[in-house]
């Protein structure tokens, strides 16, 4: 078998699991709120309902997924690079990660100087709302998620950290998770849902609009970790003229 025969078989075999379990679910309480509606009280109907809905959600979340990440691989995604200000766009990422998450805190911390990069706007979107999902979905109850923005070492680049407290990432695994469908097997990720597309498709954006994504996951006193995602973008060079200018 050739290779690309090979990841066409691992496609589709991933694939139909993935769609799988959802639909099961989703037909096994269809099935029984149909067999069983006059014996079934309101509250079991009510919480079948929301398992068919929630199921619902992880396929739309999964198909949606999955058309990003064909549409990356064969480069139809034409970026519409412009310069923008973080600011707004962490904080439509936020608020939109906020209500899912209501025992999460979020704190955004943007430098003012921060300068403007050179990115694709709706992406640049895509990408803080995945990485900011991500430390909700995975990052401990009641904690706070810190997003930060600042110069990075090299004047070229702008820095985005991303930082949840939580079950962490093995160093190990820092390549895996970018990969697409890999999710790591532990309790945690077993419980919460997941296409494992996430993580691929945000560095592939990255990754186009010439930056740099990278992950550490150190513990901290409690016998926790601080998993931290870090982007660097590049500075818009209309900026970079104006740095210039205000230290000749
Ligand atoms: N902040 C984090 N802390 C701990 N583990 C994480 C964190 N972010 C990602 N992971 C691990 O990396 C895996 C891949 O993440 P990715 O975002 O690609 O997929 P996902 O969240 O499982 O699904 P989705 O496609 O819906 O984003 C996750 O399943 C999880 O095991
Ligand atoms: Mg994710």
């Amino acid at each position: 078998m050739s290779d690309i025969e090979k990841n066409y078989e691992d496609f589709i075999s991933t694939v139909s699991h993935e769609l799988r379990t959802p639909l099961t679910s989703i037909r096994g309480f269809s099935q029984t709120m149909l067999a069983s509606w006059d014996k079934l009280d309101d509250e079991s109907k009510k919480r079948f309902l929301k398992i068919i809905e929630d199921q619902s959600n992880r396929l739309i979340n999964l198909v949606e997924n999955m058309l990003s990440a064909t549409k990356l691989s064969h480069g139809k995604d034409n970026l519409v690079l412009k310069e923008i200000s973080i600011q707004p766009v962490a904080q439509m990422a936020v608020s939109v990660i906020k209500s899912q998450y209501p025992d999460k805190n979020f704190v955004i911390e943007i430098d003012p100087k921060t300068p403007y990069i050179l990115a694709d706007k709706d992406k640049f979107l895509q990408i803080i709302t995945n990485l900011v999902e991500n430390a909700a979905k995975y990052g401990d109850e009641n904690s706070t998620i810190h997003i930060n923005t600042g110069f990075s070492g090299n004047e070229d680049f702008v820095s985005m950290k991303i930082t949840n407290t939580g079950i962490g990432i093995s160093e190990e695994d820092y390549d895996k998770i970018f990969t697409k469908f890999s999710r790591l097997d532990n309790p945690l990720t077993r419980r919460v849902q997941g296409s494992g597309l996430g993580l691929y498709i945000t560095k592939t954006l990255v990754d186009k609009m010439g930056g740099k994504i990278s992950v550490k996951s150190v513990p901290d006193k409690n016998g926790r970790y601080l998993t931290t995602f870090e982007i660097l973008m590049p500075a818009s060079d209309v900026e970079k003229q104006a740095r210039a200018k205000c230290s000749m």
